[in-house]
């Protein structure tokens, strides 16, 4: 799915921006913050490359169900965020942070500006996410935001959010 419009919001008076991703948005700095992710990315190929990416930016622009957001910090690409829909129009999402902007608490803007995205231009209501319970950065990042845990099976956390109580984290204002 592929919409036009921009987010933006301010972080700690930084302006950062959120909109679809484009095959050009497809940098080498993107790819190698993808092949540097050993851990978490559980579903990407071994070896990603920048042809393989764009196409699989194309898949998603084309598709009906899923939507690959990208955080922008004064124009630079630091971020992605991937949504899928459900046929009731719950939306799972995935977040991502290159590396050297980890560490920041930007994970937790990652995941209040794509609820905000995924609200207004589909109208999503209920938000849901998953994650390994070691990887306390993710959890962390979306129980800032007013994420609830559902359920914590063997090693995976699922957590949900209803969009009335997404909380905006520290030092940010919503712009549009
Ligand atoms: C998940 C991700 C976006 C979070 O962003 P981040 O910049 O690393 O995390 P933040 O600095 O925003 O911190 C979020 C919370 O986790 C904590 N945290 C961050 N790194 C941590 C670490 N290594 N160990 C323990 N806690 C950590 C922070 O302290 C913060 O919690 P607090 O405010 O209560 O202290 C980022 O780590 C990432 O892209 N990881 C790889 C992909 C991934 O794991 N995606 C999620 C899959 S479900």
């Amino acid at each position: 799915m592929y919409v036009d419009t921009v987010l933006y919001a301010f972080v700690d008076n930084v302006p950062f921006a959120m909109r679809c991703l484009k095959q050009d948005d497809v940098t080498s700095q993107y790819i190698n913050a993808l092949n540097n992710e050993k851990k978490y990315l559980e579903t990407k190929p071994v070896k990603i490359t920048q042809e393989g990416q764009r196409e699989y930016v194309g898949n998603v622009v084309d598709s009906c169900s899923n939507v690959l957001a990208g955080l922008f910090r004064g124009g630079e690409l630091i971020g992605t965020s991937g949504g899928q829909f459900s046929e009731s129009g719950d939306a799972t999402i995935g977040i991502f942070l290159f590396d050297d902007w980890r560490r920041k608490n930007l994970g937790a803007v990652l995941v209040w500006m794509m609820c905000e995205f995924v609200r207004r231009e589909f109208g999503a209501g209920i938000m849901r996410a998953g994650m390994k319970k070691e990887n306390k950065p993710s959890l962390g990042s979306f129980l800032h935001c007013g994420f609830e845990i559902a359920s914590a099976r063997d090693e995976q956390y699922s957590v949900m959010l209803e969009q009335y109580k997404l909380k905006v984290p520290k030092g940010c204002v919503k712009m549009n």
